[in-house]
């Protein structure tokens, strides 16, 4: 219900339909609706807008990946099949993303073939390229980043990972490659340019105590390990950091829309929150909020009315059905208060930000027409 604080009406079609807008990021805490609502405005861009469109999923759920004709991380984009362009003469293509392959064929670029070898069975590479918080968050960039360096594609729909906080996908590049860069692991293992004397015994002399804690959490063998892998490395430090601050520089662009996702619950809402402010103070474009999963019930008929009824009927005897219906009438349209308080602690911190409310679905979102429905609910048609 709109009501005299409520946020300016969120316009997806303007964007999905904006030849100036080439990349739109769907991010927000997890489990709020990342996936579905990416893969459904790129169903939208392609089925309404025309637009040559491609969607990066981030472990889409294996059902909702079945239907759009993805069976395996392949990593590469392939054509969305059976769906409703003839039309628009638009194109969708998804791919989920492999973030193992795409740190390997990141290292391929940057290195000579044997280096690359050497760098794959070193045991602490496969183990952060499989695993290492933030990784994730990394290497969706850097497939933002080639994605859009192609140049193939009108519109690219990015999903984000399922990261406890949404603020993570900005951090975590930074924040690897500050690691990558690793000063004070080099500091520890290099040797020292003079005298022959290891940077390494120096470091121990004076902190002690430090690289016992070190090499005790470490191991002896993984030290050697991570030595060989910061020392293969070294030449990749600059091209590592170079990318992220590239693709750093597309995000803040005007061709890019970031949209956050957010489920009405206070947590969901606090996160948006932070990020929204966050993206204001990296100057990204903050295009809108969409709030995914909300009830309203079906009547303009409140709580208290419908529980007075209940009860006038209950004292009655012989409705039970009806008295029923109206109890749980009255616990959906109190959930809807709750909401849009919830909503509301949002719009006050950002009331420029543009918001639009997707109903929750009675079931999940798992295939083509589940998402032309969302998209039909985003933007309002
Ligand atoms: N409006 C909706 N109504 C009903 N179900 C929904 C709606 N939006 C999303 N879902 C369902 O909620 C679940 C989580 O959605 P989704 O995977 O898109 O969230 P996510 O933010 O990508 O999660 P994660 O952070 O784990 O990646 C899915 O099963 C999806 O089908
Ligand atoms: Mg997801």
């Amino acid at each position: 219900m709109p009501s005299e604080d409520a946020a300016p009406p969120l316009d997806v079609d303007q964007i999905l339909a904006d030849d100036g807008v080439r990349i739109v990021v769907c991010c927000g805490a997890g489990g709020v609706g990342k996936t579905t609502t990416a893969a459904a405005l790129a169903l939208r861009a392609a089925e309404r807008h025309g637009r040559r469109t491609v969607v990066l999923t981030i472990d889409p759920a294996r059902r909702l990946a079945q239907s759009l004709g993805l069976t395996e991380l392949d990593n590469t984009p392939r054509q969305v099949k059976g769906i409703d362009v003839e039309a628009s003469g638009g194109e969708l293509h998804a791919m989920m993303l492999d973030m193992k392959r795409t740190f390997d064929d990141v290292v391929l670029q940057h290195t000579d073939p044997a280096k690359a070898a050497e760098i794959f069975a070193n045991p602490f590479y496969q183990a952060m390229s499989s695993t290492f918080a933030g990784t994730q968050e990394y290497m969706a960039m850097e497939k933002l980043g080639q994605l859009h360096a192609r140049g193939e594609w009108d519109l690219i729909v990015v999903d984000t990972p399922p990261s406890r906080s949404a603020l993570d996908f900005l951090d975590a590049p930074a924040r690897l490659s500050r690691f990558l860069d690793g000063r004070m692991l080099r500091l520890l293992l290099a040797p020292a340019r003079s005298g022959g004397r290891s940077m390494f015994s120096l470091v121990t002399a004076s902190f002690g105590m430090f690289s016992k804690v070190v090499q005790k959490v470490l191991g002896a063998q993984l030290l050697t390990d991570l030595s060989g892998f910061v020392a293969a490395l070294d030449s990749m430090f600059g091209g590592f950091r170079q990318r992220a601050e590239q693709t750093y520089r597309i995000l803040q662009a005007r061709e890019t829309a970031f949209l956050l996702v957010a489920a009405p619950e206070p947590d969901a809402v606090r996160e948006a929150a932070y990020f929204a402010g966050r993206l204001r103070s990296e100057r990204m474009p903050l295009a809108g909020l969409v709030l995914n999963r909300v009830h309203r019930p079906a009547a303009d008929l409140s709580a208290a009315e419908s529980l007075a009824a209940a009860e006038r009927l209950a004292g009655v005897g012989g409705h039970e059905g009806t008295v029923e219906v109206l109890r749980a009438h009255a616990a959906l349209a109190q959930q809807a208060v709750r909401e849009e308080q919830v909503a509301a602690r949002f719009t006050e911190a950002f009331p420029a930000v543009p918001a639009v409310s997707v109903a929750a679905q009675p079931a999940d979102v798992h295939d083509v027409d589940g998402l032309r429905t969302i998209g039909e609910a985003i933007s309002r048609s």
